[in-house]
């Protein structure tokens, strides 16, 4: 599962009902089955996470599996491992799969190469980061019904932004009419060919729009001056009360998190029990990766 790009429009969708099962299941006081029993699940994480490692972490607890998190930060990659020979030797252990996330654009499709076990992919570079946008259409199913027809913004720092490229894959797979806005500087050339509209100023992007999926500004993958300031950041492209309005008098917020309050996204708005679908973002990133794992280890050999 290296991306949404190749994915079909029944893949997403045998996912997405598959997920739908699991946050029932997750909503029970037992929540757990067996069809990763007796399964080996690594995460390796090369980049900080919080939601999405843990949420991998409980997936596969949920599902039967025995799961181990490499600790990067004191493991052997700090004594100059290659990417390589660290999977090679994880590969060695018979995982059944790996879920990694790294820096580099490619790095996971590189790793799953070498390794003769499932792998997913928790985010690579500016890539990818398809359960990401796999818990955003469930979390926009879940709430509107359906996804074909509706327009959907993402705004911010699409250049930096493997959220923002999973989504226009998969979004306008299922039917969206797909918008990106930001500032010219975090607006990657060649956006348009993915299927998606650009716009850099939020009162036009916004217009019309069912949902506003909000982006981090992610400084650490900046090599150069990409904006004046946060504060000029916020006025002119901050999610607040008044940008909202440009958009549907429903329209509803999204956010992958971690968010930059006062950034990108004003407190109340992210706040916002009727508005911001970010507490439910969270809680669909544990069923869209059970549903994930679950399908993946159809495939895998059973000896
Ligand atoms: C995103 C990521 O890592 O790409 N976060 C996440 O997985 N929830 C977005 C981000 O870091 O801003």
């Amino acid at each position: 599962m290296l991306g949404i790009q190749g994915l079909s429009f029944q893949d997403i969708n045998t996912l997405l009902d598959l997920a739908d099962d699991y946050v029932d299941q997750n909503r029970q006081v037992d929540k757990k089955s067996s069809s990763l029993r007796g399964r080996t699940q690594i995460n390796l994480f090369f980049e900080a996470s919080t939601r999405t490692q843990s949420s991998f972490e409980l997936a596969g607890k949920r599902l039967g599996a025995d799961v181990m998190n490499m600790s990067v930060s004191t493991s052997a990659i700090k004594k100059g491992e290659s990417l390589i020979d660290t999977a090679m030797t994880l590969n060695a252990m018979r995982p059944d799969l790996l879920v990694v996330r790294h820096p580099d654009s490619g790095a996971v499709a590189l790793l799953s190469q070498k390794v003769g076990c499932g792998v997913v992919n928790a985010g690579d570079g500016t890539h990818e980061h398809p359960t990401q946008a796999l818990l955003d259409a469930l979390t926009i199913r879940r709430r509107l019904g359906r996804i074909e027809g509706l327009r959907i913004a993402v705004c911010g720092d699409i250049l930096h932004s493997r959220v923002a490229r999973s989504n226009i894959h998969l979004l306008t797979a299922l039917g969206a009419s797909v918008r990106v806005i930001g500032p010219p500087t975090l607006m990657p050339g060649g956006i348009e060919a993915l299927g998606a509209t650009a716009f850099t100023s939020m009162r036009e992007g916004l217009e019309g729009c069912d949902v506003v999926m909000m982006l981090r500004i992610q400084m650490e993958r900046m090599t150069g001056s990409f904006i004046p300031s946060t504060r000029e950041y916020f006025h002119l492209y901050g999610l607040d009360y008044e940008k909202l309005a440009y958009a549907k008098p429903e329209a509803l917020v999204m956010h992958p998190g971690p968010m930059n309050r006062g950034v990108e996204i004003d407190s109340l708005v992210a706040d916002d029990v009727d508005r911001s679908l970010i507490r439910e973002q969270v809680e669909m990133g544990v069923a869209v990766r059970m549903a994930v794992l679950d399908a993946l280890s159809r495939h895998l050999p059973n000896q």
